[in-house]
């Protein structure tokens, strides 16, 4: 693949290759002088059809520290308020020879459409409720940092448990794709209401007792509750989500003594997770995931412009 749609188009070692290509970023990104040329003269438009402040900054700041010239398009501000098509979108920002496009989209499927448009690499953003893939990639390099300073960095049997609006959570999705292919232990906990009915597909064990589902797991990773994709009779109050579904200091009890808490943010505080847990500076890895989500997209962006560099692509280590 010339893109990185999703989780789903990658083999177990192609992930491993990104997260071990991360690694000189996240080294790189600690010393003053964060700069390197690697894309001079690469042109990267990050078109965003949906509010972001983490995914958005990080593929900018990624995008600049390789040294390319990095262009934002914000649909609130461009020709999609005036009713101008995805395709014309698409074909528009093909005519201006961008060497990669990173897209966030509302709807499932619409990064998709737009790789088989563009004739440069396409980077998923996160499309609706499909998938998020540079986030699950940037939460595997967050554990496999955790778990080497613990002394193993084997996904085999790592048990973890993803809690909360897996009914509409691209997060979840690329999370359990991935953490699956590795050959991790996952657990999924949700409402009735917003557990997939599909769950059984997945190579998943899947809960509504979130007191069960995050007994002596290694990972609870949180995920927000998203209101804006609710529809339907089950709109949770944050009172009684708290109550049943809520990471509190008191349920993290449950999960192994060493547990890592994760949250792709941005968190609803006091819902989804109280704030003495997300902020606890042993147990919290928030800010870390932040941290990664830069190395990870820098990562991203190298491998899928070797191509436009000259250089041969990933296909061929395979
Ligand atoms: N985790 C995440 O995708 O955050 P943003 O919506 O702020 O990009």
């Amino acid at each position: 693949h010339k893109d990185l749609t999703g989780i789903s188009d990658l083999p177990p070692w192609q992930i491993l290759y990104l997260l071990d290509e991360a690694e000189q970023w996240v080294a790189l990104n600690r010393q003053r002088n964060k700069h390197v040329d690697v894309l001079a003269g690469l042109t990267i438009i990050n078109a965003f059809f949906e509010n972001s402040t983490r995914t958005l900054l990080s593929f900018e700041i990624a995008g600049k520290r390789l040294g390319a010239d990095v262009v934002n398009m914000h649909a609130a501000q461009s020709s999609v308020k005036k009713g101008e098509t995805l395709i014309d979108t698409a074909t528009t920002l093909n005519a201006m020879r961008a060497d990669a496009i990173v897209i966030r989209h509302a709807s499932s499927g619409a990064v998709r459409l737009i790789a088989d448009k563009v004739d440069c690499p396409v980077l998923n953003a996160g499309d609706g409720r499909h998938e998020h893939p540079t986030q699950a990639l940037l939460d595997a390099l967050t554990m496999r940092q955790w778990m080497r300073s613990r002394g193993s960095e084997e996904f085999t049997g790592l048990k973890v448990a993803i809690c909360g609006d897996i009914l509409h959570s691209r997060v979840a999705r690329s999370n359990v794709l991935l953490l699956t292919a590795l050959g991790a232990d996952v657990r999924v906990c949700a409402p009735p209401a917003l557990m997939p009915a599909a769950i059984e597909q997945m190579r998943v064990s899947a809960y509504t007792n979130f007191d069960e589902a995050i007994d002596d797991v290694d990972v609870v990773m949180m995920l927000r509750l998203q209101n804006e994709r609710m529809s339907g009779p089950f709109i949770p109050s944050a009172r009684e989500y708290r109550h049943l579904y809520g990471l509190t200091q008191t349920r993290l009890k449950r999960a192994a003594p060493h547990a890592l808490v994760m949250h792709p943010g941005p968190m609803n505080r006091g819902v989804e997770i109280d704030s003495d847990v997300a902020d606890h500076l042993e147990r919290s890895a928030i800010t870390t995931q932040v941290e990664m989500g830069v190395a990870i997209r820098m990562a991203c962006l190298d491998v899928l412009t070797r191509r436009a560099r000259g250089i041969e692509g990933w296909e061929a280590l395979s």
